[in-house]
């Protein structure tokens, strides 16, 4: 094959061209069908059959009120379908229970709770990306064990322990979209072999530079380079390889049984009594004074290719340790792959990973390693309206023994102390990063920070109650580039707000607490809202309702909302297919009580949602659970 076509091309590059040729032998068609390659291109850059969109897209649909029913709701002319709650069976496992009475064996093979980031791998056949079966990828984020078991976390056991742990990690199921009476519905394969999950207890492979580092090695795995499971799954990425990347965010909640933390513990913020989980009681590894490295083996990216069910996940400490939202990825000019990552916590960094060698199509399997030599930047915003890319890379910047990093494993173990010393912009908790499909520019929602005293130039308010939207274009529009300039897209808020520096500057419909956001093929941007449920609906937040989903259009600067969850949910989550016709989303944790522990004596008391919208579904609980949007008419969602 023709290697120009891609290292040539960058992140303009054309995978209908690519895909042709590469369809050309059935002996190709079948490497990449095997490898995923052609959902994961297609996917990734747009469809094979159309040329990629030109011009702004627009948007086409009414937008709707703000709404704080317990309710999912959007534009007349749409339909909402609920596809996969928490309990429901990855394939022919067990039922829900709506007393939450299912075994920890049992949850094994069933949704875990709190639906996050997600993605959607079409099937291919004959180089065609399917728009009506594939795989779908999703985080299980958290869980909420006031729920999870009938009598919450009362008489903590051995058994509860596990089932906490069987509800964390990623389900990957495989979807289809079937006639079903006068109506199309999609519905789990069932039984499907390729159907999964990962757990906080499945086996998982540590690669790249800190594998086998002292520091990762623990009594259980004493060369450093096995981990039991993946937790705290919040955002994601996906690779033109074909495989999902899943983002460990707020591990250090499960880490528990400390006396007096070390300046490293706190950094991370490692504990007493963690977030309440009591983890430790039962399974060692997360008791920090018997297994203090445990916690280094979490917080990372983590890659799954859902095309292999019998495959380790693989942990990429290349791209770092720290609170993990998302990880983002594009091509830069010479096909080095790029990944966009965020640390979200207050006052934490915007990293990128290029990596040394360029992505082959030609040869997909290859394409893991990438992700394992590279080097890490992390992001510095001056005020001038330019930034930096500074090199987290051992032996410069002062990286080096002097100040305590022995080599680039100590580096990626203790991303955030090498961050500290290279002058990074503390950002107002970075979420999700997208990259426009048209012009390669860089979004990145900054969710909120109540915290900052003093404003900068690229976290332009105090006390930041409402978030807002940055964005940066890299020179040269090379993504491997070491400086950009940047400005901010917007400040959210309630324009009818009294106080100037709560208003924002939306040009239309009123938000705060962005979060996930997202590019369609056509170059809309998605953005999704997570506004604490202990101040939603009330005083400042009181004009914005639930949380919500608007649509963008970052040429005219219009927001327009699109869609309203239920009571206290967060809105997060979203893919679509490569027709663009089905739309998937997630909602998460609807009716969370203050401090996201339910009381099992009334679970009902925040939200009767999804059985109270969607006839036939087990209620008892609240459930998180992923959604399919589409037009009733079959068209484009958001045109
Ligand atoms: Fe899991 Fe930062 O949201
Ligand atoms: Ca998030
Ligand atoms: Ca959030």
């Amino acid at each position: 094959m023709d290697k120009d076509l891609i290292s040539n091309d960058g992140a303009n590059l054309d995978f209908a061209q690519l895909l042709a040729a590469l369809s050309a032998t059935a002996t190709t068609r079948r490497r990449l069908l095997q490898a995923g390659l052609g959902s994961a291109a297609l996917s990734f850059f747009g469809l094979p059959a159309m040329a990629a969109p030109t011009g702004r897209p627009g948007i086409g649909f009414t937008a709707i009120s703000i709404s704080s029913d317990d309710i999912v709701r959007v534009p007349d002319g749409y339909s909402v379908q609920l596809l996969y709650a928490w309990g429901d069976p990855i394939s022919d496992g067990p039922a829900f229970r709506a007393d939450a009475g299912n075994s920890a064996s049992e949850q094994a093979e069933q949704a875990g709770m709190h639906h996050d980031g997600m993605h959607f791998f079409p099937w291919v056949e004959d180089g065609k990306p399917s728009s009506t079966h594939g795989l779908l990828c999703i985080n299980h984020e958290y869980t909420d064990d006031g729920l999870l078991h009938p009598d919450g976390m009362a008489d903590w056991s051995h058994e509860k322990t596990r089932k906490s742990q069987n509800a964390h990690g990623v389900s990957v199921i495989e979807v289809e979209l079937k006639e079903s009476g006068s109506e199309f519905r999609w519905q789990l394969v069932r039984p499907s072999r390729y159907a999964r999950r990962i757990s906080a207890r499945t086996p998982t492979r540590i690669a790249g530079p800190a594998a086998g580092a002292p520091g990762m090695r623990t009594g259980d795995d004493r060369r450093g380079n096995v981990v039991f499971g993946t937790l705290a799954n919040c955002a994601m990425g996906h690779t033109p390889w074909g495989t999902y990347l899943s983002c460990e965010e707020n591990f250090d909640g499960y880490f528990n049984g400390l006396v007096e933390p070390t300046a490293d513990q706190k950094r991370y913020g490692i504990r007493a009594n963690g977030a309440g989980f009591r983890w430790h009681e039962y399974d060692r590894r997360f008791d920090v004074a018997s297994e203090p490295n445990e916690a280094n083996r979490f917080g990372w990216v983590v890659e799954i290719d859902p095309w292999k069910p019998a495959q380790a996940p693989v942990k990429r400490t290349a791209l770092g340790r720290f609170k993990h939202e998302c990880a983002t990825l594009t091509l830069a000019s010479d096909g080095r792959v790029v990944v966009y990552m965020s640390d979200d916590q207050a006052f934490e960094y915007l990293y990128k990973f290029v990596s040394s060698d360029r992505f082959d199509a030609g040869d997909p399997a290859s394409g893991g390693r990438l992700l394992d030599v590279g080097t890490l930047y992390v992001a510095r915003f001056d005020a001038d309206g330019k930034g930096r890319w500074i090199a987290l890379q051992h032996g410069q910047n002062g990286l080096d023994v002097g100040n305590g990093f022995a080599d680039q494993a100590e580096i990626l173990i203790r991303t955030r102390q090498a961050a500290d010393l290279l002058g990074a912009t503390k950002m107002d908790r970075p979420e999700w990063l997208a990259v426009d499909p048209q012009s390669g520019e860089v979004y990145c929602t900054l969710t909120n920070n109540r915290k900052r005293l003093t404003a900068d130039a690229a976290n332009p308010r105090a006390e930041n109650a409402f978030g807002h939207i940055i964005r940066w274009r890299e020179e040269q529009a090379d993504a491997a580039a070491g400086a950009f300039d940047w400005d901010v897209f917007v400040l959210c808020g309630d324009p009818e707000n009294p106080d100037p520096a709560k208003r924002g500057n939306i040009k239309g419909d009123a938000f705060a607490s962005p979060d996930g956001l997202w590019f369609d093929r056509a170059g809309r941007l998605w953005i999704q809202t997570d506004v604490s449920g202990s101040v939603a609906n009330r005083g400042d937040y009181q004009r914005l309702g639930n949380n919500q989903m608007l649509v963008a259009d970052v040429a005219s600067g219009e927001i327009r909302r699109f869609l309203t969850g239920p009571k206290a949910c967060e809105i997060t989550g979203i893919s679509a297919t490569p027709d663009a016709r089905s739309l998937f989303i997630n909602v998460q944790h609807p009716g969370e009580a203050a401090g996201g522990r339910s009381s099992p004596s009334a679970p009902l008391a925040g939200s009767g949602w999804p059985a109270k919208q969607f006839a036939g579904v087990t209620g008892g609980r609240p459930r998180s659970a992923t959604l399919v949007i589409r037009r009733a008419d079959g068209g484009v969602v958001g045109t």
